[in-house]
């Protein structure tokens, strides 16, 4: 069941911009948003504007009142981080 968390770089989270693979970054936590695509009220099309991107604002201006961590909270990543890449 994965479970695992851990930071994520913005270079990786750039990489997972396909709807078959889709993360976004809320507020400063990565989400694996690919299953919830097909649930979003809002339709996947929305919802993939923020896919490999930090979407605090694209988020804001449409819903802040939406409990995102909640929603996704089996689909946690891991924090965005801006250090470095993994591995290094
Ligand atoms: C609704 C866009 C991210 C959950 C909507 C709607 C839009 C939208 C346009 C309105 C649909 C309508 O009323 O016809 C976006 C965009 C996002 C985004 C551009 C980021 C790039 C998310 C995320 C979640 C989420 C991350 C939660 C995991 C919802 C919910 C609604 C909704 C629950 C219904 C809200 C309500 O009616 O009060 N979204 N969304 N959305 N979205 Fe998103």
């Amino acid at each position: 069941v994965g479970g695992r968390i851990r930071p994520v770089h913005p270079s990786e989270l750039a990489t997972h911009n396909k709807k078959n693979d889709a993360w976004l970054a809320i507020r400063g936590r990565v989400y694996n948003i690919t299953h919830y695509l097909s649930y979003h009220p809002g339709g996947p099309e929305e919802l993939m504007r923020g896919a490999g991107i930090d979407a605090t604002e694209l988020f804001d201006k449409v819903h802040p009142w939406v409990n995102y961590d909640s929603l996704l909270a089996k689909c946690l990543v891991g924090p965005l981080r801006f250090d470095r890449p993994d591995g290094e």
